[in-house]
């Protein structure tokens, strides 16, 4: 019987926050979203009477909600499909990490609403990578959380002369908002094709025309052409140290930077031709710059 009033309750609040309808207020309507699924779960069973009710109520407001969102989505893309959506993608990290710092709301590096937003943005096609085999030494695909993306391009100050190349791209997430929030040239090179054709698709249907994704091994990448290089730990072994010797080579001609997140930035640490420009946190990709 509590059980029930709990639910009734809830649905009664959000049926009745019209706040939740401003676009702007994601992070409210994705915490409702959070409470609706704890207690209307999706796969649940919902019988007939005043649960059938109450169920009928909670997707109402679910589908409500995912409106918003969609048309927030929508919004954002429309600016970048006509070269303008810099700005709002920018002021939504920076928003949010005054409201929760870099390290997102319990200091770690976990995903968070703006890898929802994220998601809405660029609409990456679910890929089918169930047959993928990760060989050894390589590492099975995960996206950098967007709050690290977003603080690694703030703190990066990419200009038009720069061009950045993420070994290892997967679906691409760090060259497509590169490419969306600064003036740079973006590559992503990633070994499997499935993930290419995901970002590159991502990347065509927003008018996106300075980021290309190569399908290749990255040590077979030219990397002649990059000022800026991130991993975030994609490789592992002699192939990480096959990657890292082609960045010295690279690195004895001109200066470049390389930035690395997760396990591998410990490697990448003791580079001797490579200084990180700050001290490092967990929570941060690590930037360095060639000496
Ligand atoms: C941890 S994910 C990182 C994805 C992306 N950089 C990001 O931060 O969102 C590592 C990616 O590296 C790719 N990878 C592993 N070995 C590779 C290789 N030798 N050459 C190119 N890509 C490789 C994997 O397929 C996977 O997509």
């Amino acid at each position: 019987m509590r059980m029930l009033s709990v639910r009734s309750s809830l649905l009664a609040e959000l049926e009745q926050d019209c706040l939740l309808d401003e676009p702007d207020r994601l992070l409210q309507r994705i915490e409702a979203q959070d409470r609706l699924d704890v207690h209307f779960p999706q796969d649940s069973d919902a019988g007939s009477g005043t649960e059938a009710a109450l169920e009928c109520r909670a997707r109402a407001i679910q589908a409500r909600l995912d409106a918003v969102n969609r048309e927030l989505y929508e919004g954002i893309r429309s600016g970048i499909q006509q070269g303008a959506g810099q700005d709002r993608v920018l002021a939504w990290s920076r928003a949010s990490g005054h409201e929760e710092g870099v390290a997102g709301r319990d200091g770690s590096d976990r995903y968070d609403y703006l890898d929802e937003l994220v998601s809405g943005i660029l609409q990456l096609d679910q890929p089918d990578d169930e047959a993928i085999e990760v060989a050894p030494e390589m590492v099975f695909y995960q996206p950098t959380p967007a709050r690290v993306i977003f603080d690694l391009i703030e703190r990066l100050e990419l200009t038009g002369q720069d061009v950045l190349i993420d070994l290892g791209s997967g679906l691409g997430h760090l060259p497509l908002l590169a490419a969306i929030c600064t003036s740079a040239s973006c590559i992503g090179i990633e070994l499997e094709a499935v993930y290419v054709d995901c970002a590159q698709s991502s990347a065509h249907a927003l008018n996106l025309t300075r980021v290309t994704f190569i399908q290749q091994d990255a040590r077979a990448a030219d990397l002649s052409s990059g000022t800026v290089f991130y991993l975030y730990t994609p490789f592992t072994g002699t192939i990480l140290r096959a990657v890292l010797d082609s960045l010295r080579h690279e690195a004895s001609s001109r200066a470049i930077r390389v930035c690395a997140f997760g396990p591998c930035v410990q490697a990448v640490a003791t580079e001797p031709w490579l200084q990180a420009i700050e001290p490092q946190e967990a929570h941060r990709a690590a930037i360095f710059r060639s000496v």
